[in-house]
């Protein structure tokens, strides 16, 4: 059995283990400790189920096991979507002692963990990440709910999982743009706190990119460390959580704008982290070498580096409604350095204005 590494989110009583390994799915011991009652519902989507909720079942043989399967895409991450989950629960009378698992990327683990908020004031919850994405950043730190057309991820609520149980064998069935989509939350610790990881990242793209098991075990491993450690210390984002928002005020604004689901969340955010770097750029804040550097990595992953063409002139509007907007004033967090991210309200209006504008040109 190859080695599993486990790191501990620090959270006090909701404290809990990140387990990430290869071949996880199948270690009925990692998920019985943590499931306190005798039923589960797993909720998952039509692509993911049918590869991987056989072999998760089979570890969950000790339970009375019912399963709620959803539609895939992020243009279901809905409140009418989630829906279903509680029909599913009720229907099979479930209680306050079940346990949900979500296996599946980011969209599942959000919805789940939402309706583990919510079901009868709230239930325990698994996350079982299926994409580099989730197994990087969305599976980690409470953060559930769910998309309104005129906002990202407006509805929701914390909510903190019993464990994270990461197998990293399962990004094997990825499409491409989903693991480059993943690699853009990667980078983005790099950029916030973590130079030496993006220089790892400058020398490791490629084996990265390869999925070579030792690069990816790294790679997973060190952004649950950088964002367990942010969590820890904020988790419910009164200060220093806000900075894994990099990239993500631009890229909503690009999701919401260009309808869910037609930008990969993972390609918003890169286009994204390449806005705030230019506009840091204009502020004097960071050298035009340095956005050269951090484009040239973003790419490197295949990810955008600007915004799609057509939307330019609403960008500001969408990125109104943001969750940092601090009596109407957008926040938005931008970089002084590799690895020195802030969160500002001191940004020029007519320097933003410009890399809104600098994306419409195609640059
Ligand atoms: P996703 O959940 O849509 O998954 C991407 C695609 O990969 C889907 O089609 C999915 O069915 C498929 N898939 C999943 N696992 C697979 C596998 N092993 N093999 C083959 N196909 C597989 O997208 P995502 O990138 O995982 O997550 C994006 C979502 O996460 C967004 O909604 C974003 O807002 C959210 N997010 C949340 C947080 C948080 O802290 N809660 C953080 C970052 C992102
Ligand atoms: N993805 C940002 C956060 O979890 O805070």
């Amino acid at each position: 059995m190859s080695p599993m590494r486990t790191l501990q989110v620090d959270l006090g009583p909701r404290s809990y283990p990140i387990y990430i390994g290869r071949g996880l799915l199948d270690r009925a011991e990692l998920f019985v400790r943590h499931i306190p009652g005798r039923r589960v519902l797993v909720v998952s989507n039509e692509t993911v189920a049918p590869l991987y909720l056989e072999r998760l079942q089979e570890s969950l043989g000790d339970f009375q096991c019912d399963a709620a399967i959803l539609p895939d895409g992020e243009q279901y991450k809905t409140l009418e979507v989630t829906g279903r989950v509680f029909d599913a629960l009720l229907e099979r009378h479930h209680d306050r002692e079940t346990t949900l698992i979500a296996l599946g990327g980011g969209v599942i683990g959000d919805i789940a963990g939402f309706a583990a908020a919510c079901y009868q004031r709230g239930v325990p919850f698994i996350q079982v990440p299926t994409t580099l994405l989730a197994q990087v950043d969305s599976s980690v730190g409470g953060k559930t709910g769910v998309n309104h057309p005129l906002g990202k991820n407006m509805i929701g609520a914390f909510h903190q999982p019993r464990c994270v149980v990461a197998d990293t064998d399962t990004l094997a069935t990825l499409e491409e743009c989903q693991l480059c989509a993943g690699i853009a939350e990667i980078i983005k610790y790099g950029l916030i706190q973590d130079r030496e990881f993006f220089e790892w990242l400058e020398a490791h793209m490629e084996a990265l990119l390869g999925r070579e098991p030792e690069a990816v075990a790294f790679a997973v491993e060190r952004s649950c460390r950088d964002k367990a450690q942010v969590v820890a210390v904020d988790e419910r984002e009164s200060g220093q959580r806000a900075l894994l928002n990099l990239g993500h005020t631009f890229g909503h604004a690009i999701e919401t704008g260009s309808g869910y689901g037609n930008w990969l969340h993972g390609e918003a955010v890169a286009a994204g982290m390449c806005m705030a770097a230019r506009l840091s750029a204009r502020q004097g804040w960071l050298a035009e070498a340095t956005v050269e550097r951090i484009e040239a990595l973003v790419r490197r992953a295949r990810l955008p580096v600007v915004p799609p063409a057509g939307i330019a002139s609403r960008l500001r509007e969408w990125m109104a409604v943001d969750k940092k907007v601090r009596d109407g004033r957008l926040r938005l967090v931008l970089l002084r350095g590799i690895g020195r991210a802030v969160l500002t309200d001191g940004f020029d209006e007519a320097a933003l204005t410009a890399v809104l504008e600098e994306g419409a040109a195609g640059a």
